[in-house]
């Protein structure tokens, strides 16, 4: 497995339902370090943009009405496997169909309100990355103490 970078963002219903540090916390705790952080509101053409592959599906203009109806927090989070492992964390789209343990098997209930987004492949991260951050927002180099206790 080779170290990632994945982007993360908790949605405005994370947000709105005060979720913020329990959804940052699952990840730490997952062993996946912070590069970069930051609370914005989404611009309607980032949204479109970022959410692009769904342009012309039946719930592309309500995905793109919430992501952009409040605060997010976008993150990128860098470790071993971050992608799939971020993924899993996160749990099925559908939180009915989530695992108990993941972010939406615990807090979610409705698919449009799934409280976090991750990138799905190393093409979609890096994009998701460069959309949301530039590169002096991101830490390099920063090494944890800790990290041998996480990673071999
Ligand atoms: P995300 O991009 O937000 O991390 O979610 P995902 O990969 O698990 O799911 P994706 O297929 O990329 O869909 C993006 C978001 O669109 C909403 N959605 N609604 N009503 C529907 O059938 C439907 N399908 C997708 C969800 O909020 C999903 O997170
Ligand atoms: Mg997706």
């Amino acid at each position: 497995m080779t170290e990632e970078r994945t982007f993360v963002a908790v949605k405005p219903d994370g947000l709105e339902r005060s979720l913020v540090g329990e959804i940052i916390h699952r990840f730490e705790r997952r062993g996946l370090k912070l590069v970069g952080l930051k609370l914005m509101k989404v611009p309607a053409k980032l949204a479109e943009d970022h959410y692009g592959e769904h342009k012309g599906k039946p719930f592309f203009a309500g995905l793109v009405k919430h992501i952009t109806s409040g605060p997010i927090v976008a993150m990128v989070l860098e470790g071993k496997n971050a992608i799939a492992l971020a993924r899993h964390t996160i749990g099925a789209t559908n939180p009915q169909d989530a695992t108990p343990g993941s972010i939406r098997g615990d807090l979610a209930v409705d698919i449009g309100r799934n409280l976090v987004h991750g990138s799905d492949s190393p093409q979609s991260a890096a994009r998701e990355i460069s959309l949301f951050f530039s590169e002096q927002e991101l830490l390099h180099a920063y090494e944890k103490c800790s990290h041998k206790w996480t990673w071999e």
